[in-house]
């Protein structure tokens, strides 16, 4: 982990509130795995103070890849950097998707949880069959189609809450039986906690490994804050930063 002065190749805007920003690095791209984060100083005066989480969506060293939706001050301030403009990046940060050979592995991704479930599956692709289920609450936030639709997978399954596109309902609606059918035993998924939530009830008694890249409040990125703790199953707390983001779903208090 280090700091980095990076500097803008594109920030993009996808639709009204999502951007894809190009970024520039010395040695984060070349050093980073699926699941690994970076803290963003958004802004190059005090305000806001800490640096903000943001997962890498894609590494093509040098450069790096960020999607994200702007939610408030820092994101926002994001959102207006231009071509060429320089930011302090801290990464990569926290640890990333086990490495498998030869399993179905599904890939759950909600909303902007599409970020490290993209990274993995081109980077784990090979000697694996992948699977996508991808869902939002409308069309306006599936986006990104194009790139996913280049992926190396068996199968995709959309879904939107309005049914603006895809399939009617939530992304854990169906997961049981394409679990089933697809013969899966892994999953990586990522994205609302009330997706977790979800997902770990219906996921409850079947024979699969579930990997989970989590986000939470971050104040430092590496351990020091706590701000990032969650609530673990057997007891204790462990920080989404430095011990996750990714962790087994099941080991969470959901
Ligand atoms: C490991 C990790 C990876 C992340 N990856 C991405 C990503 O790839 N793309 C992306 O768009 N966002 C990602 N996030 C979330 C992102 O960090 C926040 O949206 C961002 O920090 C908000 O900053 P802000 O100043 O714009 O909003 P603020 O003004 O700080 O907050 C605006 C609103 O967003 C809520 N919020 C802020 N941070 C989080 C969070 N971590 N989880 C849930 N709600 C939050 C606040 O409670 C508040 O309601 C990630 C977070 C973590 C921890
Ligand atoms: S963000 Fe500071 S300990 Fe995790």
């Amino acid at each position: 982990m280090k700091e980095e002065k990076c500097r803008v190749v594109e920030n993009i805007n996808i639709n009204e509130k999502y951007y894809l920003m190009k970024l520039k690095t010395t040695t984060i791209a070349k050093d980073c795995r699926p699941g690994n984060f970076v803290m963003v100083a958004v802004s190059t005066t005090f305000d806001p103070l800490l640096k903000r989480p943001f997962g890498i969506f894609k590494s093509e060293p040098p450069y790096i890849y960020l999607y994200y939706e702007v939610v408030g001050k820092g994101s926002e301030l994001m959102s207006r950097l231009k071509e060429n403009d320089n930011l302090a990046v801290l990464g990569p940060l926290g640890n990333s998707f086990p490495v498998f050979r030869s399993e179905n592995i599904l890939l759950i991704a909600g909303g902007r949880g599409i970020v490290p479930i993209y990274f993995a599956a081109e980077n784990y692709a090979a000697g694996n069959t992948l699977f996508l289920i991808y869902g939002a609450k409308s069309a306006g936030d599936l986006n990104l189609l194009d790139r996913i639709d280049s992926l190396p997978l068996k199968k995709t399954y959309l879904y939107s809450e309005n049914g603006s596109t895809g399939k009617k309902g939530l992304v854990t609606g169906d997961v049981r039986e394409i679990i089933i059918d697809n013969h899966i035993n892994i999953t990586f998924s990522c994205g609302p906690d009330a997706m977790f939530k979800s997902l770990n009830q219906e996921l409850a008694g079947l024979a699969v490994e579930n990997y989970a890249s989590l986000e939470a409040l971050m104040g430092c990125g590496f351990g020091i804050c706590y701000s990032c703790a969650v609530k673990t199953r057997l007891g204790g707390y462990k920080k989404v930063c430095s011990d996750g983001p990714v962790f087994k779903l099941e080991d969470i208090e959901w």
